[in-house]
């Protein structure tokens, strides 16, 4: 009987290759496939041009999942049942896969949703940190993001979520993900819970082409890899 493969959960950092870690470097070029989940098919996946940029892959099968970002939590599910078949099938033809995140595994990843499902299916997996795109965002603007006792609210900026609110309310040092195209609603938020302008810095594209670390600027046009690293009082 042919041993099983293994699943490998792999953050590949934000965007500047070398700052993979040792281990990820090492499980990427064992591994017989190379997954990457997409929110369409057909799309580009930054996380895959971050480990071409060190791994060859080229004699490695290379094997995209869909998750799409549909309002319909049945859609959802299904996309993971789908994904996690596909992965099954090449686990029991004794395959280890590399599934690739951007940043760290586990902040906002679909992989640990993954990885739940492939252990309870039985097969054996490995979760291989990254370094999360606030650290390194606040490693480039040279700013703490808590020091002493303090704490750090992480939240993702959606319309309706009241975490983004109550972060602000009850936080001094607040990190906003997705915040590309909310600017103008996290400031108004900061002013209303005493935070200044300058208590903010933007950090987009963080190791990447077109970098920018800078102040919020609600008339600039910021792609989706933005966040706001907020400290109240300032850096
Ligand atoms: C789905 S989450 C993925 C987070 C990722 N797993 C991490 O550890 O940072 C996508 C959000 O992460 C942030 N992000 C990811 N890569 C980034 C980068 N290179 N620079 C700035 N923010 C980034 C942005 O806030 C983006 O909207």
């Amino acid at each position: 009987m042919t041993a099983k493969g293994k699943l490998y959960g792999i953050g590949v950092g934000p965007g500047d290759p070398s700052l993979m870690t040792l281990r990820a470097f090492e499980a990427l070029q064992a591994a017989h496939t190379i997954a990457y989940p997409v929110k369409v098919r057909g799309e580009r996946s930054t996380a895959l041009d971050i480990i071409r940029r060190r791994v060859d892959v080229s004699g490695k099968d290379i094997l995209e999942l869909e998750f799409r970002m549909d309002p319909s939590d049945e859609v959802r599910q299904a996309c993971r049942r789908e994904a996690v078949a596909e992965l099954a099938e090449r686990l029991d033809r004794g395959e280890d896969i590399a599934m690739i995140t951007l940043g760290d595994v586990s902040v906002y990843s679909t992989y640990m949703r993954i990885d739940r499902m492939v252990r309870d299916l039985g097969y054996e997996t490995e979760v291989v940190p990254g370094i999360p795109s606030f650290c390194h965002g606040a490693a480039k603007a040279g700013v703490p993001l808590m020091i002493g006792e303090e704490g750090l609210a992480v939240v993702s900026y959606a319309k309706d979520n009241p975490d983004v609110a109550n972060a602000f309310e009850g936080f001094d040092n607040v990190v906003v993900m997705k915040a590309f195209n909310s600017m103008g609603e996290i400031a108004s938020l900061m002013e209303r819970n005493g935070f200044s302008a300058d208590d903010a810095v933007v950090v987009s594209n963080v190791g990447m082409e077109d970098e920018y670390i800078g102040p919020m600027d609600p008339k600039r046009r910021y792609g989706y890899f933005t966040t706001v690293i907020a400290k109240k009082g300032g850096f």
